[in-house]
C-alpha cells in the first residue's frame, strides 16, 4: 500500500452487523475490560507464546512452502523444543538506513532497474532508462517475495519478487508528463513494465548474493504480459475482449502486493489495488463500484490517454478505459477489468510457462495467500485477505483431496489446475465467543436478510466477479483491512494482519474481531479451522500500540522495545518463528505515536498454539510481551514487506518499499545512510549473520 495508491474510500455499504456484534456494542464496558488489564490477568494462565508453552503439539511433518525445485511435503522438521530467539530487541530507529542486531549484516540485492539480462542498459540515476530496459530489469516497489531453492540449495535459487506499484516521480527524469492531455506512449509502457513480477536466478558467492545475469530462469511478468484465465470465470462472457474473444486470456497482472506459495512449488502473486487503473466514464455496474474502478475523468495513471498513439498495439492503452462504447464486448474494452483482481499462479522453475489467474479463488483486492497445513487425503485450504476498510477474509477449499505425490510432479501448473480451479470459496464470520464460521459463496447459501445467493447472482462466475457483493449478502464480518496470512508450520494455526482502520467509528461500531474504535494501530488475529467443518476458533494474537498508550489501546502491554503499528507483511519460518513487518510510516498516515517513534520494522516471536489459549486474547499481553522482539528497522518513510529464508535459515530476504533517499550510491551495505540526495530505489535486502550461522536463534 502507499501514499499514492491507498484507497481510503469505504466501499462496503452493507456494514454487516451480525447479532453478536450488536450484543458486543451493548457491552462496551465488558469489551474494554476484556481487552485491557483484565485480559492480561485472564490469559496469564493460558500462555499465548511458545516460550511459556509446555504443550507444543507434534503434528504431521509436512512441506512448508515449496523449498526445493521439485518440492514435496517431505519432512519439515518440527521446531526444536529448544528454539529460542537469540538476539536482543533493537531500540526504535529514525535513521535513514537499515538497522540490524549486532553481529548481523544487510546487503542491497536487486534494486529497481537492475538488469536481469543483457537486453537492458544499466540503471540510470537520472531516470533515463527506456521501457525496454524496464522489461529486462527489476521493476519498482518490491513487495511479496519467495526464495525457491535450486536442488535444495541455500546458496543458489530463484527469487520471485512482486512489483506492487510505481513512483512516477522517481521513474521518469522529471516525473510523469502530459502532452495535449495525453500520456506519451513510451512513458506509459515504461510504467506498465515497472509493474508485475520478477523471477531472478540468484547465487551467493563469497558471502554476497547477486543476480545470475542472463540465466534462463530470469524473466519479467508486467502489466502487459499475456496470462491465462482459468477456473469458472475463464472462457465466459464476463471476460471476452477484442484481445481474447473467447475469454481465456488477459494481458498483465497489476499492483501485486502480498504473495503465497503452494505445496507443489509454485508462486502465487496477489492483485491488490488494480481497480483504479481502470476508468469507466459511463455507467459503472455495481461490481465495478464495489471494487473501486475509477469513475473518471481518468484512471490512476492516465494510461488510457495514450490510446490512438500511432504505435499502439491491440488496444494496449485503450483497454484501461472500460466504458461501454461499442455494440458488443468484443468491440470495446468493457470486460478488460474483469480479468483483474485474482490470485495468479506462476511456475518459477519453468521459464516457458504461462502465468495463470485462478478465478475460483475470488476477485477482490487480494493481499496474499497462505495455504493450510497439507494432510494426505484431505482438501487443501487457501486463505486470502481483502485489503480495504471493512472488507473481509476469504478461504478457498479445493475439491480435490491432497495427494503428497503431487508435490513431486514437474507439470506444476497442471497440479495447480487440479487444486485451484475447482473448489468452494468461503468468507469469514467471527462470533463473540471466540468461534467463527466460513460462509460458502455458493448459490444455496442463505442471505443475512433472507433469500439465497442464487436469487442475487445466477451463476458461480457471476458470484466470483461480484465476490465482495456476495460476501456482503451472506453477512461476513467487516474487518480492519485484512493484509497477509501465514500458517504455523506445525500446529496449522492461521494468522492474519489487520493493518489499521481509522474509519471504524461510533457509527460503524466495533465487532469482536475488530474491537477498537479509530484503530490507528492495527492488530493480528489468528484462527484454527475445525477439521472437516466450516467452523473455526479464533483469538487476537497481538494489538498494535505505542508504548505510552492507555490500557484500552495498549492491550498487549507493548514497550519501547516492541511497540508496533500497521502490521502488514507476515511469515512463519519452518522453525515456527513468526515474522511481523509493518507499513506504518506513510500508510498509517503518521496518525499514531509509533510512526513518531520509529521507522517501519520487522519483529519476531515464537507463538504457542491457539488451542492452548482461552477466550479471544490477546495472546501477547503484559505477562509475556517481552518475547516479541524487534529484529530490523528500515530507512525513513519505507515500508518493510516480503519475507523468505533459505532452507538452512542463514539468509533472510526482505523488501524495502518506497524509501525516499535510500540506498546510498556506490555501496551494497544496506545500513549506510546517504550523505547526498539520491534517486530512491525499492530493493530486496539480504540479512545474514557475520559468522554465517542461522538467523535469529
Ligand atoms: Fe499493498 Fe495491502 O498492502
Ligand atoms: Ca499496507
Ligand atoms: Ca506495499
Ligand atoms: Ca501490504
Amino acid at each position: 500500500m502507499s501514499k499514492h495508491i491507498s484507497d481510503k474510500t469505504v466501499r462496503n455499504a452493507s456494514q454487516n452487523t451480525p447479532f453478536s456484534e450488536i450484543l458486543e456494542r451493548s457491552m462496551t464496558r465488558r469489551a474494554v475490560m476484556r481487552g485491557g488489564l483484565a485480559a492480561a490477568l485472564a490469559t496469564m494462565s493460558s500462555f499465548g507464546l511458545a516460550g511459556c508453552d509446555s504443550s507444543s503439539t507434534g503434528g504431521n511433518s509436512t512441506d512448508n512452502g515449496g523449498e526445493n525445485p521439485n518440492p514435496g511435503p517431505g519432512p519439515d522438521p518440527e521446531p526444536p523444543a529448544s528454539v529460542k530467539l537469540g538476539f536482543e530487541s533493537l531500540p526504535t530507529s529514525m535513521t535513514d538506513g537499515c538497522v540490524v542486531p549486532p553481529g548481523y549484516i544487510a546487503h542491497v540485492l536487486a534494486p529497481w532497474g537492475t538488469p536481469i539480462n543483457d537486453n537492458a542498459l544499466p540503471w540510470d540515476k537520472n531516470g533515463n532508462n527506456s521501457s525496454n530496459d524496464l522489461l529486462n530489469s527489476m521493476g519498482m516497489h518490491h513487495d511479496g517475495m519467495h526464495f525457491f531453492p535450486l536442488e535444495g540449495s541455500s546458496t543458489e535459487g530463484l527469487l520471485a519478487v512482486n512489483h506492487e506499484y510505481i513512483d512516477e516521480k522517481a521513474l521518469h527524469p522529471n516525473g510523469p508528463t502530459l502532452v495535449n492531455g495525453k500520456r506519451p506512449a513510451e512513458e506509459v509502457r515504461k510504467e506498465i513494465n515497472a509493474h508485475g513480477v520478477a523471477i531472478i536466478h540468484i547465487r551467493r558467492t563469497n558471502g554476497r548474493w547477486d543476480i545470475v545475469q542472463n540465466s534462463r530462469y530470469n524473466r519479467r511478468f508486467t502489466s502487459a504480459t499475456a496470462m491465462k484465465l482459468a477456473g469458472p470465470v475463464g472462457g465466459t462472457d464476463w471476460v471476452k475482449t477484442p484481445f481474447s474473444p473467447n475469454g481465456t486470456q488477459v494481458r498483465g497482472t497489476n499492483n501485486n502486493c502480498g504473495n503465497g506459495t503452494t505445496p507443489w512449488g509454485t508462486y502465487i502473486t496477489a492483485e491488490e489495488n488494480w481497480a483504479a487503473c481502470f476508468v469507466n466514464t459511463g455507467i459503472r455496474p455495481p461490481h465495478q463500484q464495489r471494487v473501486g474502478v475509477s469513475a473518471g475523468p481518468v484512471g490512476r495513471y492516465q494510461w488510457e490517454t495514450a490510446a490512438k498513439d500511432p504505435s499502439e498495439v491491440l488496444g494496449e492503452f485503450a483497454r484501461f478505459n472500460v466504458t461501454e462504447t461499442g455494440a458488443s464486448a468484443t468491440e470495446d474494452w468493457r470486460n478488460e477489468v474483469n480479468g483483474f483482481g485474482y490470485l495468479v499462479e506462476i511456475d518459477p522453475y519453468d521459464p516457458s510457462s504461462i502465468a495463470t489467474k485462478r478465478t475460483s479463488m475470488g476477485r477482490f483486492a487480494h493481499e496474499g495467500c497462505a495455504y493450510s497445513k497439507p494432510e494426505a487425503g484431505k482438501p487443501l485450504a487457501f486463505y486470502s485477505g481483502d485489503d480495504s476498510r471493512f472488507e473481509y477474509v476469504y478461504r478457498f477449499v479445493s475439491e480435490a483431496n491432497w495427494d503428497p505425490k503431487d508435490a513431486q510432479r514437474t507439470d506444476r501448473l497442471a497440479v495447480g489446475a487440479k487444486y485451484l480451479d475447482k473448489g468452494t470459496l468461503y468468507v469469514a464470520r467471527f462470533n463473540e465467543d471466540g468461534s467463527g464460521e466460513w460462509l460458502a459463496l455458493t448459490g444455496s447459501t442463505k442471505g443475512k436478510d433472507g433469500g439465497t445467493l442464487a436469487d442475487k447472482f445466477k451463476t458461480l462466475e457471476e458470484i466470483l466477479i461480484n465476490t465482495r457483493g456476495a460476501a456482503d449478502f451472506v453477512g461476513a464480518t467487516p474487518m480492519d483491512r485484512p493484509e497477509w496470512t501465514a500458517t504455523h508450520p506445525s500446529n496449522g494455526d492461521i494468522y492474519l494482519t489487520l493493518t489499521n482502520n481509522t474509519s471504524r467509528n461510533a457509527s460503524t461500531g466495533t465487532n469482536p474481531a475488530n474491537p477498537r474504535l479509530n484503530n490507528v494501530n492495527g492488530h493480528i488475529i489468528r484462527w484454527h479451522d475445525e477439521p472437516g467443518s466450516n467452523k473455526f476458533k479464533w483469538d487476537i494474537f497481538v494489538f498494535g500500540s505505542d508504548s505510552g498508550a492507555d490500557a484500552d489501546t495498549n492491550r498487549s502491554g507493548l514497550t519501547d522495545l516492541n511497540q508496533l503499528a500497521s502490521p502488514d507483511g507476515l511469515g512463519f519460518d519452518s522453525r515456527g518463528i513468526l515474522w511481523i513487518q509493518t507499513d506504518n510510516g506513510i500508510d498509517g498516515g503518521r496518525k499514531n505515536n509509533v510512526a513518531r517513534a520509529t521507522n517501519d520494522q520487522m519483529l519476531a516471536v515464537i507463538p504457542g498454539a491457539l488451542a492452548d489459549s482461552s477466550g479471544t486474547g490477546p495472546a501477547i499481553n503484559a505477562s509475556n510481551q517481552s518475547d516479541l522482539r524487534r529484529f530490523f528497522v528500515g530507512p525513513n518513510e519505507a515500508e518493510i514487506t516480503g519475507f523468505s529464508m533459505t532452507p538452512d535459515h542463514t539468509s533472510l530476504f526482505l523488501n524495502i518499499q518506497h524509501p525516499v533517499n535510500w540506498p546510498a550510491y556506490d555501496t551494497h551495505d544496506a545500513t549506510v545512510v546517504s550523505m547526498n540526495t539520491v534517486r530512491p530505489r525499492s530493493s530486496t535486502v539480504v540479512i545474514q549473520r557475520a559468522d554465517g550461522k542461522p538467523i535469529a536463534v
